[in-house]
C-alpha cells in the first residue's frame, strides 16, 4: 500500500505517518494541481487538507487511489461525488475540532460586540488618550439573541456557550429540526433569523449547497446593531454584500475567520474598524491538530487493514 501525506502536520502525526510507511510532502506549501492529480494515479491512500483542491476532472482515468483522508472536518475542496463515482472513499475529522472552533466563534463575537480589535489597535498605535466614560462604547453581550445558521456539532457548541455562559436566547436555521438539550427556536428562513437576531453565527459546511446561503437579502435583513460571525467557510456569506453593509453602517460589525478567496482578504475589508479579522484559526490548537491528524491516520490504518473506515463523509 502506498500512502502520501500532502502537507506538514504536527510532529507526532508526521512521526506516526512515517512509521506507517507514508511518503510525506513535509511542507506548508500545497502541491500544484498537476502534482496533486498525479497522487491519485500513484498512491492508494492520500492524506490531504484545506487548500488541496480535488476537482471532478482530477478523478478521470481510473485512478489507483481508493482513499482520500482529509485532515479537517470541512471537505468542500474535494468533489466528493466525483470521488465516489471513481470508487474513492473520502473521510474527514468530525468532532475533535468542535469545541475549539466554537471557542473561536465566541472570541470573535465578544471582540466584535466589545470593539476589542479596534481597542487593541488603538493601544498598539500608542493612541490611547486614557479612560473616559464615553470611550469606545460597544454592546452588552449578556441577554442578546444569537441566531445560528447551521445547527450541527459546532453550531450547537456555540449555542450552548452563548446560552449557558452569557444568557443568550438562541434562534437557528437548519434544514432539519434538531433535538437540542437547550432552549432554541427554529426559523424557516435565514432572512427571518437575520431580522430577529442580534448576532448571527455561521456554522454551515460550505461548498455548492451552501454558497451564499447568507446572501445580500439576509444581510439587508439584519438589524443596524447586528453582528455577523463566520468561522465555517467564506463562501457561505456574500462577502461583497457584507463589506458594503459594514462600510455603510447598515450593520454594526463582523467577526471573520474565513474568506471567499482565502488567503486573500479584500483591502476594503481590512480597512474597516468594525471587522475583526482572523487567519482561519478555528481548529488551531496543538491538541486539536494532533487529534485531527491521528483521526485521519486512523482512517488510513483501517483502510490498509481492510476494515471499514471510521469517518466516511
Ligand atoms: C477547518 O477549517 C476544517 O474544516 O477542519
Ligand atoms: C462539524 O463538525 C459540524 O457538524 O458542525
Amino acid at each position: 500500500m502506498k500512502i502520501f501525506v500532502t502537507r506538514r502536520l504536527p510532529d507526532s502525526v508526521m512521526a506516526r505517518a512515517r512509521g506507517m510507511g507514508a511518503e510525506l510532502h513535509d511542507s506548508d506549501t500545497a502541491l500544484n494541481d498537476t502534482d496533486r492529480a498525479a497522487l491519485l494515479r500513484d498512491y492508494d491512500a492520500v492524506v490531504c487538507t484545506l487548500g488541496d483542491r480535488f476537482s471532478a476532472d482530477m478523478f478521470a482515468g481510473d485512478p489507483r487511489c481508493r482513499l482520500i483522508a482529509n485532515f479537517g472536518v470541512g471537505y468542500n475542496h474535494i468533489d466528493a461525488d466525483a470521488a465516489q463515482a471513481a470508487g474513492i472513499t473520502v473521510t474527514n475529522t468530525p468532532g475533535v475540532l468542535t469545541d475549539a472552533t466554537a471557542d473561536l466563534a465566541m472570541a470573535l463575537m465578544l471582540m466584535a460586540l466589545r470593539r476589542a480589535g479596534e481597542g487593541e489597535r488603538m493601544v498598539r498605535a500608542d493612541a490611547w488618550p486614557g479612560w473616559t466614560p464615553t470611550q469606545m462604547l460597544g454592546q452588552t453581550v449578556t441577554g442578546r439573541t444569537l441566531g445560528i445558521v447551521g445547527m450541527g456539532r459546532i453550531g450547537q457548541a456555540m449555542a450552548r456557550r452563548a446560552h449557558h455562559g452569557f444568557g443568550m436566547q438562541i434562534l437557528y436555521y437548519n434544514r432539519s429540526a434538531k433535538d437540542l438539550n437547550f432552549p432554541a427556536q427554529r426559523l424557516d428562513t435565514v432572512e427571518d433569523l437575520a431580522a430577529q437576531a442580534d448576532v448571527v453565527a455561521i456554522h454551515a459546511p460550505g461548498g455548492a449547497d451552501t454558497r451564499h446561503l447568507f446572501g445580500a437579502a439576509a444581510i439587508a435583513a439584519m438589524k443596524p446593531t447586528g453582528v455577523l460571525i463566520n468561522t465555517s467557510r467564506g463562501d457561505v456569506v456574500d462577502e461583497g454584500a457584507l463589506i458594503e453593509a459594514l462600510e455603510s453602517g447598515a450593520i454594526y460589525a463582523a467577526g471573520l475567520d474565513v474568506y471567499e478567496a482565502e488567503p486573500a482578504v479584500p483591502a476594503r475589508l481590512r480597512a474597516l474598524d468594525n471587522a475583526v479579522l482572523l487567519p482561519h484559526l478555528g481548529s488551531a490548537t496543538l491538541e486539536v491538530r494532533e487529534a485531527m491528524g491521528n483521526m485521519a491516520l486512523d482512517n488510513v490504518e483501517a483502510f490498509v487493514a481492510g476494515r471499514q473506515v471510521p469517518n466516511p463523509v
